[in-house]
């Protein structure tokens, strides 16, 4: 029988130290108030050189099965979202098992960019609701300030590190009751890391062309950002059988502020139904949506019976909506 699926708790981790657009300033051509009306974001988290993603994803995830009322041992499936791993293998999900002493748990990552967090959601709701794991694991995790370009104030701007972890497991009530995930791989070209790969890789003249940085042109994705995601939302919410109106509270990747409005706007969604934390953060990729759930239902902004949801896009192009009642 398949089962209705629910987010039974949450976590997340963000480093300490911040990166202010005033230091920015002081690192490229650029000024608080062009990243501020740009962009929306004042701050970003950077994490230390020692950390990678799996020392943030860690202590989200411990949070996330604290909540969950389990312990490390009960879970039976994680997976990690991310495009900055600790190391191509073993994928970060299977260090995230090892440091958590999950031992009965199946891991793998996945690369879906910004959309990372809710292609996992999706991914682990569809396990549980057929029976083969009774509860799963998702961390949202991103270190993007090692694949950043210091130099270049077209990107370096924008992103930040952290991470946002939740549990699912079957409830009785509420849970995902829609889903919507696409892709187009044929503008793959408007934001990538080229070498490192097996296309490319890592050489000296690789690192000399600065091919192992984010390469983004950021004009072009926001009016499809600003398209797809509203577009998305408005799928999934039909197959819910439901309205903008019906929306308590709605969460999208958190790439550029005039793009969530303009969303917002394209949905007649009010400002107050949707959740920025933007401004603190930057875009931290797949954690992007992990934090923004944590931080709004921790802030009460979310309550019992909420319809609440997730929209994020990202490189690839890739995108996902989940539709949740709370
Ligand atoms: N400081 C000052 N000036 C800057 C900066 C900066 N940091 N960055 C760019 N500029 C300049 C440009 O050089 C340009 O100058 P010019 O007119 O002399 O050539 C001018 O500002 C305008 O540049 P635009 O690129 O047109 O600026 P725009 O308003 O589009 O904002 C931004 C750029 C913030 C990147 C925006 O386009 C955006 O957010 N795009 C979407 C990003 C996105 O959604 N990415 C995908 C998801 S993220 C993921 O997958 C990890």
């Amino acid at each position: 029988m398949i089962k209705k699926v629910g987010i039974v708790g949450l976590g997340q981790y963000l480093p300490a130290r911040k990166l202010t657009n005033f230091d920015l300033e002081k690192m490229v051509d650029t000024s608080d108030e062009w990243i501020t009306t740009r962009t929306g974001i004042k701050e970003r988290r950077i994490a230390k050189k020692t950390e990678a993603a799996s020392d943030l994803a860690i202590p989200a995830a411990k949070e996330a099965i604290k909540q969950a009322k389990l312990k490390p041992a009960d879970i039976e499936l994680i997976i990690v979202a991310t495009v900055t791993p600790d190391m191509h293998f073993p994928s970060t999900a299977c260090l995230v098992q090892k440091a958590l002493h999950a031992e009965k748990a199946a891991c793998f990552d996945i690369s879906a960019a910004c959309a990372g967090y809710v292609y996992g959601i999706i991914t682990a709701q569809h396990f549980i609701a057929m029976g083969t794991y009774k509860n799963a694991l998702v961390v949202g995790v991103e270190k993007l300030t090692s694949i950043t370009d210091w130099k270049d104030r077209n990107t370096c701007v924008l992103f930040g590190d952290g991470a946002g972890a939740c549990v699912l497991k079957p409830v009785k009530s509420g849970g995902i009751i829609s889903t919507y995930l696409g892709s187009d791989g044929s503008m793959g070209d408007l934001m990538m890391l080229p070498a490192g790969g097996s296309r490319y890789p890592a050489t000296h003249t690789t690192v000399d062309e600065k091919q192992h940085f984010i390469i983004m042109q950021g004009r072009e994705l926001f009016k499809i950002a600003v398209n797809i995601m509203s577009d998305a939302a408005h799928k999934a919410l039909e197959k819910a059988g439901l309205k903008c109106q019906d929306v308590d509270c709605f969460i999208p990747h958190q790439a550029n502020i005039r793009i969530l409005l303009a969303v917002a706007k394209k949905m007649g969604l009010p400002q107050e139904k949707i959740y920025m934390n933007i401004s603190r953060y930057g875009n931290m990729s797949s954690a992007s949506t992990a934090t923004a759930l944590y931080e709004a239902v921790r802030d009460g902004k979310i309550k019992k019976g909420d319809i609440v949801v997730l929209d994020a896009f990202g490189a690839g192009l890739v995108w996902g909506v989940c539709v949740i009642k709370w």
